[in-house]
């Protein structure tokens, strides 16, 4: 066993906070299999995380290190270079190598994964599975009525949807004859899977047949046959943190064990995956618009990921919820078109692009795989309504979808600058809300401190309906922030909706 104590200087040039007395600051194991550089790599990480050597303590060079600890220069180098992508280490060669003083703070709370939330209390006959179904937190407390308030997320301008044209579109349906009303494929019926499998193609990216198109009853259906097809209990799962609810409501149900992964601005961490669980069984992404937060994964992101998974022989779930309204820039193409390995399972919606009370959406799968999703597909409710299904193929058949979208963009960008503009004369100090590229919400980001389930709550006794930042983390949040939606709000709602929140934060004090 190999010691470094402290009188390498690795602890005493810390001039933040120096050590009481020597501390034995990493074990080496020449037997075991861990090769060293990995040991020499957790040892030093551990004790960073561990606050034994402050932020700010001088590292000896690698060539002291490797003398000291008996080792070749390589396999200090190797180790350091490691901690140095990571943001463990900072400094430029010759200018001297220092712990990171601002830590991956983010990576420090994704240590270790968390517990499942276990039951609170088992009800007399319900299964544990039963309990923690209960306690994910997606069912709303209270049944939905009545018009949505601002600035309620996720919602599609339900008031611009063209009504009377589905309306002569079902109605020409039922006229036609021709409905099939006895069942129907549990894959879906056929028109509407080919003009899915076309519109993937020709809008995302895809690469696909219809034959790999599952049909369901919107993402959330898709993500729970997901968990339940391609994972066993026990299973691990790499989650985005901050991430959204409905996965992770998916993911417990299955019994998987998630491990949540920090994010950046480029995306999920691949290294802090790897990092935490390499052999993790699936990791759930949304990389086109990352919910909540609205980061677009990077192309290298996306090729590490695509790596890691043909590596670990994993799944990739990749939820591709509102890709549709980007308003900047050309969206990069899915995941799923850059799986040449079938390792990606992708997830699609017409709750946004359509209305969500249509509860359809579609899963687009490996074809080895196609044939055990359809059965499984039986299993949850057959299919879906197939009366719904022809008149979404018509709607996207006949161009009416595209053009839907089309103008829904520019609506959406028009809403989104409402809200900024009556953000920024209204709510300076209190919210900081700036626009977004793509989507169909804000993130407002709160001062430093601030409670955000706190401000939603009271927002909501107010009329005003937001959501927590907060509520989608796994870890402790880095900020406050509320998600604020606008797609379905008008300029005067949304004026109004600024108003009353500005009125309460002013009054309010947490
Ligand atoms: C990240 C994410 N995925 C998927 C969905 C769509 O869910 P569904 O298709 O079940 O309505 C939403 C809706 O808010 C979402 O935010």
């Amino acid at each position: 066993m190999l010691m470094v104590p402290a009188k390498t200087g690795f602890l005493m040039a810390s001039s933040i906070r120096p050590p009481a007395r020597p501390v034995t600051l990493v074990n080496l194991d020449p037997s075991s299999e861990v090769p060293l550089y990995r040991q020499l790599y957790e040892g030093v990480r551990q004790a960073i995380l561990a606050g034994r050597i402050a932020p700010g303590a001088r590292v000896p060079s690698t060539r002291l290190l490797a003398a000291e600890l008996d080792l070749s220069r390589n396999t200090v180098t190797l180790a350091f270079e490691q901690l140095h992508a990571e943001g463990y280490l900072e400094g430029q060669p010759r200018a001297g190598t220092y712990v990171a003083r601002t830590l991956p703070e983010r990576l420090l709370s994704a240590r270790r994964p968390p517990p499942a939330p276990q039951p609170k209390s088992k009800v007399r006959g319900v299964s544990t599975r039963g309990m923690v179904l209960a306690g994910t937190g997606i069912c709303p407390s209270e049944p939905m009525t009545g018009l949505p308030r601002p600035f309620r997320p996720g919602l599609p301008a339900i008031d611009a949807f063209p009504r009377r044209l589905w309306a002569r579109l079902a109605l020409r349906r039922w006229r036609s004859g021709d409905l099939p009303l006895a069942y129907n494929d549990p894959a879906g019926f056929r028109p509407l899977r080919e003009a899915v499998a076309e519109h993937v193609a020709a809008i995302r990216g895809a690469t696909c047949g219809a034959d790999q198109v599952i049909i369901v009853s919107g993402s959330q259906q898709g993500l729970d046959l997901a968990a339940r097809v391609l994972l066993d209990p026990g299973d691990t799962v790499w989650l985005e943190d901050p991430g959204y609810l409905g996965t992770r409501a998916a993911l417990l149900g299955a019994g998987a064990r998630i491990v949540p992964v920090p994010l950046d601005h480029e995306g999920l961490s691949v290294t802090a995956g790897e990092r935490l669980a390499p052999d993790a069984r699936m990791a759930c992404v949304s990389p086109s618009h990352q919910y909540p937060t609205g980061v677009t994964m990077s192309a290298g992101r996306r090729l590490g990921l695509l790596r890691w998974a043909a590596r670990a022989n994993s799944w990739i779930v990749e939820d591709d919820y509102d890709s549709e309204f980007r308003y900047a820039s050309r969206p990069l193409a899915c995941l799923q078109g850059m799986d040449t390995e079938a390792r990606v399972v992708y997830i699609g919606t017409f709750s946004k692009t359509v209305f969500p009370g249509l509860r359809l959406g579609y899963l687009v799968v490996p074809p080895h795989v196609a044939g055990i999703f359809r059965a499984a597909r039986a299993v949850c409710d057959r299919h879906s309504p197939t009366i719904d299904q022809a008149i979404l193929a018509d709607f996207i058949g006949e161009g009416h979808l595209a053009r839907h979208v089309r103008r829904m963009r520019t609506l959406y960008q028009d809403r989104q600058s409402a809200l900024v503009e009556a953000g920024r004369s209204l709510l300076g100090g209190l919210v900081e809300l700036a626009p977004a590229e793509a989507g169909m919400h804000l993130v407002g980001w709160l001062p430093l401190g601030t409670d955000d389930g706190a401000v939603s709550d009271r927002l909501a006794a107010e009329g005003i309906d937001t959501l927590p930042l907060s509520r989608h983390s796994i870890g402790p949040c880095e900020r406050a922030a509320l998600l604020l939606g606008y797609a379905a709000f008008d300029r005067r709602a949304i004026r109004r909706g600024v108003e009353r929140m500005a009125a309460v934060l002013e009054r309010w004090k947490p």
